[in-house]
């Protein structure tokens, strides 16, 4: 038997950072996705097409290391699970879009579906947030959830997650060139937060507001609002220092073009997100420009005959 699955990217439209500390993000999944083929075998092996590496007998590359860990906890759970796994990704790596997440998502309903049958989302977001928790320590989880059950989410760590009722919509997205590490720019706001609180806290309060907002008014359709309020993140990211000259040219760029726009997932490099397509031609020097669809559905799995 072999078994296929994919799972997508996401995009935060407000509220990355601050959903690690307590508050609310705005996340939408999008038609970028990661697959996942299995096999059953007589040992556990990863195949990684982009970027390329493997693990198995003992050796494994170090940047698929936290994915290999969780096979080898469903393997643990359950024997059958062993086998062979090859992953290829369309989503930039490293850049904030969530590749680790959805190539976590997509392993592990394909290492579910071939030891059970079944790959139940609520048991593969669990075990996608095994490799999430190896690659960067504090994760909020929001990456996970957006790319497992797909759609508009609003979430928060106390309030877990929920759905919401979007009509489709485009992004534009600009890319640097360089991966970056989510762990670092993570640490770095929780610095900020020990060395301003007062100041951290007031953005954390008025941020978790503004998400709810933001979540309403999109489930509305009043667009206009939710652009405000993707600005007045992107100001907020820039005082919490995970901008960067690079990001700042980016969405300088998109709001020319009539779009607003602010980073978006950890920042420090990565990808800017416009709401929308340009009017006219858009001027963004980044190395990777995509124009991608939200929602997008959630993990899926399936064994062709
Ligand atoms: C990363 O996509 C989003 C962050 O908020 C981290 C997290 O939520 O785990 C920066």
């Amino acid at each position: 038997m072999r078994v296929l699955s994919r799972a997508p990217a996401k995009v935060i439209l407000v509220g990355e950072h601050f959903v690690v500390h307590g508050g609310r993000a705005l996340a939408l999944s999008v038609d970028l996705w990661a697959t996942a083929v299995a096999e059953p075998g007589s040992r556990l092996s990863l195949e990684s097409e982009d970027p390329p590496g493997s693990c198995g007998d003992g050796e494994c590359a170090p940047h698929l290391r936290p994915l290999y860990a969780m096979l080898e906890e469903v393997a643990a759970d359950n024997p059958r699970a062993v086998g062979s796994y090859r992953l290829r990704s369309d989503i930039p790596r490293a850049r904030g879009l969530g590749s680790s997440a959805a190539a976590a998502v997509a392993l592990a309903a394909a290492a579910l579906a071939l030891a059970e049958g079944v790959a139940p989302r609520d048991e593969v977001y669990r075990y996608a947030m095994t490799s999430e928790r190896i690659i960067h320590g504090n994760p909020s989880g929001v990456d996970p959830a957006a790319s497992t059950y797909g759609g508009a989410i609003l979430y928060s760590r106390a309030e877990g997650m929920r759905r919401l009722s979007v009509a489709e919509g485009e992004l534009t997205i600009c890319c640097g060139a360089s991966p970056r590490s989510t762990a670092s720019m993570v640490e770095q706001v929780s610095q900020f937060r020990r060395s301003r609180e007062g100041l951290f806290e007031a953005l954390l309060s008025s941020s978790t507001d503004l998400v709810a907002l933001a979540s309403e008014r999109l489930e509305s359709g009043d667009l206009a609002s939710v652009a405000a309020i993707m600005r007045w993140h992107q100001g907020a990211l820039r005082i919490l220092g995970v901008s960067s000259p690079e990001l700042e040219a980016y969405v300088a760029a998109m709001e020319a073009s009539g779009l607003a726009s602010k980073l978006t997932g950890a920042g420090g490099g990565g990808c800017a997100v416009g709401l929308g397509t340009p009017r006219g031609e858009l001027r963004c020097s980044a190395p990777i420009i995509m124009r991608v669809r939200y929602p997008a559905g959630g993990v899926e799995v399936w064994t062709p005959s």
